[in-house]
């Protein structure tokens, strides 16, 4: 790839239509904002310089942009070619190609702006744009071809100011165009407020070319909906949708099973292994890694996690946690940010676990909390366990040591200790710094008798309250 190419993602439209406070290239779709899905199109093409020209939320965008995009502000939406112009100031070159996008269009592939800048070199061409034939065109600028030679574009009308017979054309304008750097710019200087909407239009641009004579070509591609831009929040979800099939797809190729693409959403930084099979319903979002022969829901939300191979996840939710290898989680269980579970552990039913470290072959069958706590290995957890670490003013930590087995519904105040091969009755209540050596069998607290309770009368009582 040349590397006289600058690339201008546009982005700082105003989003009348989307009815949001936020700015459309902000939204999330498939995991990612709409803008960085352009960003990563344009890096992955090869194109070294890239400016983004973005509105009123400058700071959010710049956000998670990388150092090495480059920003200029567009403080007045004026329109698409007010937008380049305001991009001169740092995209500006004497030679060279200036390649503009949408931020709002995320489905761009690397592979068609490749093709795009090709076309466009081979041509010798002063414009090339990037169009497709969709079957329902509404919204989009319409291609006017020259009747005698086809292979050139010699104008795009904008829905707003279309005529019924242009209405009727299917090639549509993706915003997506390969300009010299060396006629560009003299242009849009030339560009007025002469439409419906009152703004500055880049698709002026094309016609100013054909009175010059000089050539405007098309790169025409097949799968329409990478063209497919966010206006409306109908075409937010059908974007969303699109990507997230794109994703799906991938690790389909390459030996996931994704029972139900449909219901599945997998953000498109997850990593899965081979063989593993995700069941309908489930979603995997962030830095996610699954590895292989896992088995994920149905129903489950893993969100920045990894999970080691052989792992079998049902109807559970995990968020910022470690878990190893060959272990099964739910139906039902909760882990919380901050949890490290080693290999072949078992979490059972209705458990949440909350900044845990868990060493392998802990067992935790059935509902529970255990929240600050290290497990040693081979500890057996009762059901309806509870760390007790929140005093109401600090969190305090757990320690239980290998081999011990907790009784059914004990309470373990915490900040405590239990040794190795410890032993705590059902419903045992360890008060908070008993730390029990090793070898230990423990508890207790029984109930007792504390006084007397007054005779009652439901009734009376609730009239009295009234
Ligand atoms: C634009 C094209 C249309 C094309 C469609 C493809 C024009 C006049 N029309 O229409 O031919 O079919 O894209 O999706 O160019 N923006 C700015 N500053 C502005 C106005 C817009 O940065 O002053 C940005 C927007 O954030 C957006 C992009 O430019 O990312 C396109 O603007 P939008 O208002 O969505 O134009 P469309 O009506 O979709
Ligand atoms: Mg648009």
């Amino acid at each position: 790839m040349k590397q006289d190419i600058t690339a201008v993602i546009l982005a700082a439209g105003e989003s009348t239509r989307l009815k949001s406070k936020t700015s459309k290239v902000l939204h999330q779709v498939a995991g990612r904002r709409c803008l960085d899905w352009v960003v990563q199109a344009v890096t992955q093409a090869g194109i070294s310089q890239t400016v983004v020209v973005g509105g009123q939320q400058m700071e959010a965008m710049r956000n998670s942009l990388p150092a090495e995009i480059k920003s200029v502000q567009q403080k007045q939406a004026l329109g698409t070619a007010h937008a380049v112009k305001v991009s001169a100031a740092v995209a500006k070159r004497q030679q060279g190609q200036l390649v503009v996008l949408c931020g709002d269009a995320p489905l761009i592939t690397a592979a068609t702006l490749k093709q795009l800048i090709t076309q466009h070199h081979k041509q010798q061409a002063a414009a090339t744009l990037v169009t497709a034939e969709l079957e329902q065109p509404h919204g989009y600028g319409r291609i006017i071809r020259n009747h005698q030679q086809p292979s050139q574009i010699v104008k795009i009308v904008e829905e707003k100011d279309a005529d019924d017979q242009e209405r009727a054309i299917k090639e549509i304008n993706s915003g997506i165009y390969c300009f010299e750097q060396a006629v560009i710019w003299e242009l849009l200087k030339k560009i007025k407020k002469n439409n419906r909407k009152g703004e500055y239009y880049l698709t002026d641009v094309i016609d100013l070319l054909r009175q010059q004579q000089k050539l405007v070509g098309g790169l025409r591609i097949k799968d329409a909906n990478e063209l497919l831009g966010i206006n409306t929040r109908q075409q937010l979800v059908k974007v969303g949708q699109l990507l997230n099939q794109r994703v799906i797809n991938k690790w389909l190729d390459r030996g996931v099973t994704i029972k139900d693409p449909v219901t599945t959403w997998i953000d498109d930084q997850v990593v899965i292994g081979r063989d593993s099979i995700i069941e309908p319903g489930t979603q995997l979002t962030g830095p996610t890694k699954i590895a292989s022969d896992c088995v994920i829901g149905p129903y489950t939300t893993i969100h920045a996690s990894t999970v080691g191979r052989q792992t079998v996840v049902r109807q559970s939710v995990i968020d910022h946690s470690r878990v190893g290898a060959q272990v099964k989680v739910g139906p039902f269980a909760h882990l919380r940010a901050g949890n490290k579970i080693g290999d072949r552990v078992k979490i059972g039913n209705f458990i949440e676990l909350n900044r845990s470290q868990v060493a392998a072959n802990v067992k935790i069958g059935h509902l529970g909390y255990i929240g600050d706590t290290e497990i040693e290995t081979d500890v057996n957890i009762g059901a309806g366990t509870i760390t007790a670490n929140y005093d109401g003013y600090l969190k305090h930590r757990t320690k239980i040591g290998s081999q011990s087995f907790i009784g059914s519904g004990s309470i373990i105040v915490a900040p405590n200790k239990i040794g190795k091969n410890c032993l705590t009755g059902a419903g045992a209540v360890l008060k908070a710094q008993a730390n029990f050596p090793a070898n230990t069998v423990i508890v207790g607290v029984p109930a007792r008798a504390i006084k007397k309770r007054k005779s009652q009368s439901r009734g009376k009582n609730r009239d009295k309250k009234q």
